[in-house]
């Protein structure tokens, strides 16, 4: 159970399922929501069956909001990649564990460039995976769904995945904020709250919310805060 003195959830909005036609305009809606970060998903056609978007993408939103762009590399060797999407304005840069072998090395070069570095499990990865890198690391992502697509169902069995990342965390004395991402909306994000998380990505509880973008983000903070001060009770 999380202490009721946990600093608040972060929401951080993966434009994933946003309408690319008017991306600047949809992000400008969940900026004024209130929105703590944009998260962009980035993907290979190879680690992940998606082909999504790269670094011209996280330079158009760097030039649309004053937000952390909180970028997710789902591509293989990442190490490759991060000059062109540090130049481009990220702020943090989250790799997989299963991505490559030298995950010290590319954590590394991340925090040199002044981001935030994150490192991402798969749900077939067990949480264990996190250990040798979570004191090093500023944030730890928990996948909730396989990464891919938006749009898919909360594998339940990360919540206590989450708890477990969490326990981990405490017991090295690590600072890494934890993230999850995937199948988030109103009812997922306080089970994975309660078990310890900290930063919620959504993209279609947020962007595909049916009462609109404001709706979606409001509804997901109403959702985070109701569960927590109910475990304060
Ligand atoms: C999944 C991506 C997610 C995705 C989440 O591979 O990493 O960030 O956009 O989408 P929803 O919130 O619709 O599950
Ligand atoms: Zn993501």
């Amino acid at each position: 159970m999380i202490d009721p003195m946990t600093p608040p959830a972060l929401i951080s909005a993966s434009i994933l399922a946003a309408d690319f036609s008017k991306l600047g305009e949809a992000i400008h809606q969940v900026e004024t929501a209130g929105a703590d970060w944009i998260h962009l998903d980035v993907m290979d056609g190879h680690f992940v069956p998606n082909l999504t978007m790269g670094p011209a993408i996280v330079r158009a939103c760097r030039s649309a909001t004053a937000l952390p762009l909180d970028v997710h590399l789902m591509v293989e060797e990442p190490e490759r990649l991060l000059s062109e999407f540090i130049e481009a304005g990220a702020d943090s840069l989250t790799v997989h564990v299963e991505a490559g072998p030298n995950l010290h090395r590319t954590v590394m070069q991340i925090q040199e460039s002044g981001c935030r570095a994150g490192v991402a499990i798969n749900p077939g990865t067990p949480a264990e995976a996190l250990r040798a890198v979570i004191a090093q690391a500023d944030l730890v992502l928990v996948m909730t769904v396989d990464p891919g697509y938006a749009g898919q169902s909360f594998i339940e069995s990360s919540v206590g995945k989450v708890e477990t990342v969490r326990r981990l965390r405490d017991e090295v004395g690590s600072g890494a904020l934890i993230q999850v991402d995937g199948g988030i909306n109103e009812t997922t994000a306080p089970l994975t709250r309660h078990a310890g998380a900290e930063v919620f990505v959504a993209a279609s509880a947020i962007f595909k919310h049916p009462e609109g973008i404001r709706v979606g983000v409001e509804s997901l903070r109403r959702a985070l805060e109701t569960k927590v001060s109910r475990d304060r009770a």
